[in-house]
């Protein structure tokens, strides 16, 4: 549905955002069985002010809601929370029929601005702590970095006590109900929404948390999804829980071992590192993890988990397999940044390949254990020993990273 509802979130606010009922994928991986909704807020103040935008797809239903609340022209704010696209993407047609709007947001937002509406526009910058007046209302502003980039943003209206956090406590869940008290349970998809969008971020998160527990908070506001009027606290808190959960990650003596074998020669391999793993310190737990028929959640949950990868993969048509490809773009340089990473496998007779490991190790941000070990065709007493020696000597730099001996 979008026809052109619009709702009263106290009298100076409305909501007048877009459901997307339809969406079955969002930023072409994350699956959204409920759909999204890209939440938008006008302020009827002495200055008018709009709060973040919508895909511009919608524009055309967004500018109808807009109409029924002013004159655009009279717009003299947009506050841009987060320069994504599915809510930065009305920005140019609405500067068109708001010419004498500047648009708000941190140094980062104005800079991803620029790139991505290619033409000069009024613009301020503020800081975590800027004030702005409208008049007769006051915003505040509140850094909140990497929520889910590096520009995020959240904005507080002092005298409504409304905060509005874009991504953060948002989740795609499309209801023409809007308000969390009337759409019904969506805790499902409030939870899968953090272990997608947020959790990589968790550590931001609670610094976010610490910075706006304080405020007197009426509804908190988020771009997608439920607006928070009756159990802000109650998501607010399960936020925190579970941003609290992420940090206890990773297991300091976890090392996966993720792989592929098609004739079990790289599984053989796996092994071997493992029990090399082990002999460097009884402590360290290797994971053997085979990447044949498991979904990316589960992926994503195991690296997660561990705090070093070895990854293998035998060579098929000069090439090493898709899953591997696939394990590589569940890793976040974020998150996982410098956690220490080997390569290993089988080849037949083109070795040379095997270096697209090392190469993706090198990119994504990890840190490259140095060498690897790729044996050709099946591991024989020679091929043992160096699974074994090399698997102990990761489980040796592994030890020197946590500051712990083995015994
Ligand atoms: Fe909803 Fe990061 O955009």
């Amino acid at each position: 549905m979008n026809d052109t509802q619009i709702l009263e979130l106290t009298p100076s606010v409305n909501w007048i955002g877009v459901l997307d009922p339809d969406l079955v994928t969002f930023d072409v991986v994350m699956a959204t069985q409920y759909g999204t909704t890209y939440n938008s807020y006008f302020i009827d103040a002495e200055k008018k002010t709009v709060i973040d935008t919508c895909k511009e797809q919608f524009w055309p239903v967004y500018e109808a809601k807009l109409r029924k609340l002013c004159n655009p022209a009279e717009i003299q704010y947009i506050i841009i929370n987060h320069t994504e696209p599915d809510h930065s993407g009305s920005l140019a047609n609405l500067l068109k029929i708001a010419p004498d709007a500047t648009v708000v947001g941190t140094g980062n937002a104005i800079r991803y601005l620029n790139d991505l509406l290619g033409f000069e526009f009024a613009h301020l910058i503020v800081k975590d702590g800027t004030q702005l007046g409208l008049g007769n209302k006051t915003l505040q502003f509140i850094g909140a970095p990497n929520l889910h980039w590096p520009d995020t943003m959240y904005t507080y209206l002092q005298e409504d006590r409304l905060l509005f956090t874009c991504d953060s406590f948002g989740c795609h869940y499309s209801h023409k109900g809007v308000f969390d008290d009337q759409v019904g349970g969506f805790d499902d998809a409030f939870k899968y929404y953090y272990d997608v969008i947020l959790k990589p971020y968790s550590k931001f998160m609670l610094k976010a948390i610490e910075k706006i527990r304080h405020l007197d908070i009426l509804m908190i506001c988020p771009g997608h999804g439920p607006i928070l009027r009756t159990y802000w606290k109650k998501y607010f808190d399960i936020t925190e829980q579970y941003a609290t959960a992420a940090m206890q990650l990773p297991n300091k003596n976890k090392v996966l071992i993720a792989y592929v074998s098609a004739y079990q020669n790289t599984g053989k391999l796996a092994e071997l590192i493992a029990e090399g793993i082990r002999q460097a310190d009884p402590a360290l737990e290797p994971e053997l993890f085979n990447l044949e028929g498991v979904s990316l959640e589960e992926v994503e949950q195991k690296l997660i988990e561990a705090n070093a990868y070895i990854i293998g993969s035998p060579i098929i048509n000069q090439n090493i397999l898709l899953h591997i490809y696939q394990l590589f773009a569940m890793v976040n340089p974020i998150r996982d940044r410098n956690k220490l990473a080997g390569a290993f496998g089988s080849y037949g007779w083109s070795g040379d390949v095997m270096k697209i490991i090392e190469q993706n190790i090198q990119s994504l941000k990890l840190r490259f254990f140095g060498e690897s070990v790729f044996i050709k065709f099946s591991p024989h007493e020679d091929g043992y020993r160096q699974c074994i020696n090399y698997g102990r000597a990761f489980g040796l730099k592994m030890l020197e990273a946590t500051g712990c001996e083995a015994e």
